[in-house]
């Protein structure tokens, strides 16, 4: 009887437009970023939902938020489903969303048809998956994962300089009805619904990706020094330009890593000059590097190529560079068990899929380190993500909540 059981796509798809209107962009999309006042609007309005179905809902100290529909056994371990509600300064409305409403649509259903299930399943919306307001990314889970937050986050500040301890505890006292629990409570699976990011289901017209691992990504932070000068006076010779060193670095590293291999990606993102002054020789530069490959080993070749490349280019320019890494994911696996109950669930429903590897990295990476986890993909328009254009058929939500739905399920053994 439950392997016939649907979710209620429509109610999915007019929760998907109540969300977007939180943090809207004239452009479409949401800036609803990390423990902002819009990324807590939506922490509430979920909370809403969950206190509405009865469901009770609770907070740990990285304000991950978990929305819990009983089962059978108070003792067992409960089952997660979820992602997260945070997004890019210009996001699109389903990074993150999609993979949170459907998980909630998958406990409504199961309240809809008096499932009881042997555990507890619960959904939960990660903090700061995106890791541009606060870095690194998938903050929340991380430490969920670690049992613990790390240190090094005690003196964090956000982009506009907001201190993490101070927006944590305004985020966590916004919903003074959710009960605080440990970081790391137990947890028997996780599965995680998301959008692709990228191209291949929708080119292959094939309407589930069935994701058996995550690819590896670095973030480095690189500052050259120079000397600030006057720019009307300075000659050449007497120059100590961090941004000449600054754009020969990238122009190297854009030229020499991703031409050379399909697999590897690289990505400058953020770039600062200081004094930014239209007249004075700038004194120091820094930018971000985004580093992926799926090979671990690869990925370290690359970081110290990155290094090396930008000391050469600063002491050319006689300035003098530092790169330091920020943030380091080793690829993931996820569970056979849990990818073969994603495969049976989509099979059975007559739904095309393949299994593929996540370019992006995602929550679900650090759950893999606790406990059994596995994603679900859906296509996305033009593979187009971290942009306000992001679009996702509403068939194809609908299928991938059916799919979450029926996984969860095979994997509880109910199914
Ligand atoms: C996640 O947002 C990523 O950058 O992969
Ligand atoms: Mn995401
Ligand atoms: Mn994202």
């Amino acid at each position: 009887m439950t392997a016939a059981l649907k979710v209620d796509g429509e109610r999915l798809l007019t929760r998907l437009e109540q969300f977007a209107r939180i943090g809207a962009t004239p452009g479409g999309g949401v800036n609803r970023q990390a423990l902002s006042p819009e990324d807590r609007a939506a922490r509430a309005a979920l909370a809403q939902c969950a206190v509405a179905r009865g469901f009770s809902i609770f907070q740990d100290p990285m304000a991950n938020l978990f929305i819990r529909r009983e089962g059978r056994s108070k003792d067992l371990p409960p089952f997660l489903i979820g992602s997260h509600l945070d997004s890019q300064p210009m996001g699109g409305r389903y990074d993150g969303a999609l993979g949170t409403l459907c998980a909630f649509e998958v406990l409504e259903t199961l309240e809809d048809a008096g499932i009881s299930t042997p555990s507890a399943m619960e959904v939960v919306a990660w903090t700061n998956e995106e890791g541009s307001r606060f870095s690194p990314g998938a903050m929340g889970s991380m430490a969920f994962a670690a049992h613990a937050v790390p240190a090094e986050w005690a003196n964090a500040c956000s982009q506009d300089g907001k201190a993490l301890k101070d927006e944590l505890a305004d985020t966590l006292a916004a919903l003074p009805e959710a009960s605080m629990r440990p970081l790391g409570t137990p947890v028997s699976g996780y599965i995680e619904l998301h959008i692709e990011q990228g191209p291949t289901l929708e080119r292959e017209h094939i309407p589930i990706g069935v994701v058996h691992g995550i690819q590896g990504t670095r973030w480095l932070e690189v500052v050259i020094t120079g000397q600030t000068a006057h720019a009307g006076t300075t000659q050449l010779a007497f120059r100590r330009d961090p941004l000449v060193a600054a754009t020969d670095a990238m122009q190297a590293l854009y030229a020499s890593i991703m031409p050379h291999d399909d697999r590897a990606r690289l990505t400058i993102g953020r770039i600062a000059v200081e004094p930014a002054s239209i007249n004075a020789i700038p004194g120091k530069v820094s930018f971000s590097v985004d580093l992926r490959h799926p090979d671990v080993q690869e990925l370290s070749r690359l970081e110290s190529y990155v290094k090396d490349t930008c000391e050469k280019k600063a002491a050319a320019a006689g300035c003098a560079a530092t790169v330091r890494r920020t943030f380091d994911m080793p690829p993931a696996e996820f569970s056979p068990r849990l990818l073969s109950a994603v495969e049976e669930a989509a099979s059975r429903t007559g739904i095309a899929h393949k299994p593929m590897l996540s370019g992006a990295f995602h929550d679900a990476l650090f759950l893999a380190r606790v406990t059994d986890a596995a994603m679900i993909f859906v296509p996305c328009r033009d593979g187009l993500s971290h942009n306000e254009a992001e679009y996702v058929e509403p068939e194809h939500a609908k299928l991938g909540a059916q799919v979450l739905l029926q996984s969860t399920l095979i994997a509880l053994g109910i199914s």
